[in-house]
């Protein structure tokens, strides 16, 4: 069975892949060790209580770990206007009961490396900050994980920019750390997470249900729905870590090639691209990862619904 360690910058779309990995727990397909939290949608400290509130709202008794409130180089640069003040689309959610754990994130991700060596795998949704902090303590950490998924980057277009990805560009040197550290990577990224959206018509199962459950998410959804369509003219929830939660189940949702990717650190208009190198030959370096490259949109989105709609309907 799949063992799992995320670190997320919840986040509505983050929640989202919760609600996912939860219904994958429950139906005895992985199990989650633990949850790290990071600055990057909103600070840290919110992204750690939303991350314990929606665990204690799957009733799921997962460790969550805070970890840095900043980039390495530079100040964070949330996206309120993306998931909100508090992250959750304005839902403003009761304090969780349980508080975060006494580690750090660096000290869990560490920790459940030795304890899992070689078992591990590890999903990142949010800005690399803490997994490039956990390789600066200890480079020996890339060989005791057995794969990463890594929600960011693209090969062809950007979000933040014309050319770069939030969660990559957030913290493109903590990004360049984890690229180089030698660990076993899928980057699944904007050319596929775009491709893997909702939009009005796909919530009427969500719709019927009508109780408080149904009626949250479909807060969240609507509120990064209409977000999306102020900055792009789209009304549509775009599914970018619930996709990359999904890749760790089941790899062959996506279509891959092995390519040697870099981050762009100076340029003025470049800074936090991901630099996919497609040539034949590659003499920028060896191929350091897996990029996704298309997706089945349809079978994931059926996931999805259905792991939101199990909850929903227990409500
Ligand atoms: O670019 C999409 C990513 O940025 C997602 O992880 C989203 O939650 C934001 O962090
Ligand atoms: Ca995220």
């Amino acid at each position: 069975m799949i063992k799992l360690l995320l670190d997320v910058d919840t986040g509505i779309d983050d929640a989202l892949a919760l609600f996912y990995l939860a219904h994958a727990q429950k139906k005895g397909e992985i199990e989650i060790l633990g949850s790290t939290t990071v600055g990057g949608n909103v600070e840290v400290g919110q992204t750690t209580l939303n991350t314990l509130k929606i665990w204690e709202m799957l009733e799921l008794d997962i460790p969550v770990a805070a970890g840095a409130k900043q980039p390495l180089m530079v100040p964070l640069n949330p996206a309120p206007y993306v998931h909100g003040d508090d992250g959750l689309g304005n839902t403003f959610l009761p304090a969780p009961k349980k508080g975060p754990s006494e580690e750090s994130a660096v000290e869990m991700i560490l920790r459940l490396s030795h304890e899992y060596a070689g078992e591990l795998t590890l999903l990142t949704t949010a800005p690399l900050t803490n997994i490039a902090v956990a390789l600066l303590h200890d480079p020996d950490l890339a060989k005791r994980i057995c794969k990463v998924v890594i929600m960011g980057g693209s090969v062809f277009t950007g979000n933040v920019s014309a050319v770069a990805e939030a969660n990559i560009a957030n913290d493109p040197e903590a990004a360049r750390i984890v690229f180089r550290s030698g660990m076993e990577m899928t980057l699944v990224g904007l050319d596929v997470t775009h491709e893997v959206y909702w939009e009005e018509q796909d919530l009427q199962a969500l719709v019927k249900i009508a109780n408080e459950r149904s009626a949250f998410l479909l807060q969240i959804i609507g509120f990064i729905s209409t977000a999306y369509e102020n900055l792009s003219g789209w009304k549509r929830c775009v599914l970018h870590d619930p996709l990359a939660a999904g890749v760790c189940l089941f790899p062959d949702l996506v279509k891959c090639e092995k390519r040697y990717v870099d981050v762009e650190l100076n340029g003025e208009l470049t800074r936090g691209m991901t630099v996919v190198d497609r040539r034949g030959r590659t003499p920028l370096g060896e191929e350091n990862m897996q990029v996704a490259l298309e997706v089945d949109a349809e079978r994931f989105k059926t996931q999805l619904m259905e792991s939101l709609l199990a909850w929903a309907r227990e409500g």
